[in-house]
């Protein structure tokens, strides 16, 4: 029996899909289905038919789940941003458990791993530092800002977001109130690539209560900015800074190449422990702050430092994991490849009066095995990459010096196991932490402690 686009189906949810959909099967057919719990009987609409998959929306949840609860936010049905909200936070935890541990045993083909509980997050909502809200008009010709539906590009108004800090929440109503004054700004729009105003960028110091708020624009002339900027720094005393950034390009990046001051400062401070970093619109600074405490606490105790060992932080970003080690090590060396984060590097490791640390701007895939060719030799290196995972030169180059310790943070479970696999023969892992950055998302972010077999 085969089914097709618009057929209405029963089927038996089995398990959570990295994405956060549930899978079911019909007629041995994979059948994805978002907004599922694992063990309901749902009955869905086939939105999508492929050969070896389909997909559908659940139109009636026949037998419910016990973990399945009332998701906070109006549309998290609608809203692309939350894929779990619906699931009661424990159980959030442990289905992220056994997808990290489902993936090292497929991919990785690690023999049973022992992957620890999911350390759960301080605060399951509003608990993110940065939103990039894009904007539109509604019907009313009014200026919104929201999050793009679901699959889609259709933005879907909010008022407030569950997940993000409260401070980043107010900093939107109250700057959209005062673009709203001005009717003769125009909304970009992405179809014709007509219009102005693109997306509101909010970044929050969480521990310092300070925000930065970025116009993003596709040209340069931003009528009354000076005036707009004023009047929100009003409101939002918290404001450390309004900034402009143009970007002209016809694509879905959202920060263009070129930033302005309009008010205020470039920067924003935050902490993690006793770090301090100062923080600027293009560096990369992970997106729950309170929980990276405890993400970079594990990446110390794995690390087992003693004072003396020369340390490799790959993908540094504005240097957080090479300062929050570096009392504990001789020397930190950071790579990144954003020429303003090792800037901002740079000024973190004087404002906490650290010397120990170097960073160099460029590809991982570049300068870590050029180092490496000079002679330097890591005891330990820490790799912190983007969804990616790692190039495998840069796995190569690793293996071809054989430092004692690696310890691997990765966002991407699937791309960690990818490369857990090509260091196997190599390193051991020994231990695997996942940590909850992310709660109400699919997202899973993984310490793993790796250690150099002995041959
Ligand atoms: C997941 S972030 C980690 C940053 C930092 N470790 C932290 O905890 O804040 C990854 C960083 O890698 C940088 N990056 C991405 N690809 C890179 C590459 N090929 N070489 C160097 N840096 C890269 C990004 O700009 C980003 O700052």
């Amino acid at each position: 029996m085969s089914i097709n686009k618009g057929d209405i189906v029963e089927i038996e949810l089995a398990d959570l899909a990295n994405g956060g959909d549930c899978v079911g099967r019909y007629d041995d057919l994979a059948v994805f289905v978002p907004g599922g719990v694992p063990g309901e009987l749902v009955k869905i609409r086939i939105t999508e038919k492929k050969k070896n998959y389909a997909r559908g929306e659940i139109v009636e949840v026949l037998r419910r789940a016990p973990e399945r609860v009332e998701a906070e936010c109006p549309v998290s049905g609608i809203c692309g941003g939350c894929q779990l909200q619906h699931i009661a936070y424990e159980k959030q935890l442990e289905y992220k458990r056994k997808m990290m541990k489902d993936l090292l045993e497929r991919i990785a083909r690690l023999e049973d791993p022992e992957v620890q509980p999911v350390f759960p997050a301080p605060h399951p909502f509003f608990y993110r530092n940065k939103a990039q809200f894009p904007l539109a008009r509604d019907s009313e010709g009014k200026i919104i800002a929201g999050f793009y539906e679901r699959g889609s590009h259709e933005i879907v108004p909010l008022d407030s977001c569950q997940i993000q800090h409260p401070l980043i929440n107010r900093t939107m109503k109250k700057t959209l109130e005062i673009l709203n004054d001005y009717p003769t700004l125009t909304v970009y729009n992405e179809k014709t690539h007509k219009g102005l105003l693109r997306h509101l960028v909010i970044r929050t110091g969480v521990c310092t209560n300070q925000v930065l708020l970025v116009l993003v624009t596709s040209g340069k002339e931003l009528p009354n900015k000076e005036e707009i900027a004023e009047r929100v720094m009003k409101e939002i005393p918290e404001l450390a800074g309004v900034l402009q950034n143009i970007n002209p390009e016809r694509s879905n990046v959202v920060l263009g190449k070129e930033t302005g001051v309009i008010a205020g400062r470039d920067y924003y401070l935050d902490y993690i422990g006793n770090v301090r970093f100062a923080i600027s619109i293009n560096s990369f600074f992970q997106v729950n702050t309170l929980q990276t405490r405890n993400l970079y606490d594990f990446v110390v105790d794995f690390a087992g430092l003693t004072g003396k060992e020369t340390v490799i932080d790959a993908y540094c970003g504005i240097g957080s994991i090479s300062l929050y080690l570096a009392e504990r090590a001789g020397e930190v060396i950071g790579i990144e490849e954003v020429p303003a984060a090792i800037e901002d590097a740079g000024k973190n490791a004087r404002l906490n009066d650290i010397n120990n640390c170097r960073f160099i701007t460029g590809r991982v895939e570049d300068k870590l095995p050029e180092l490496l060719a000079e002679g330097k030799k890591p005891d330990l290196i820490v790799f912190d990459p983007p969804r990616k995972g790692l190039a495998r030169e840069v796995i190569e180059a690793v293996i071809g010096v054989k430092p004692e310790k690696i310890v691997y943070v990765s966002c991407n479970p699937a791309t960690l196991a990818r490369d857990l696999a090509l260091f196997k023969e190599d390193y051991d892992v020994r231990k695997v932490q996942p940590v909850d950055m992310f709660p109400n998302t699919y997202h899973v972010e993984c310490v793993t402690l790796m250690s150099r077999v002995e041959k």
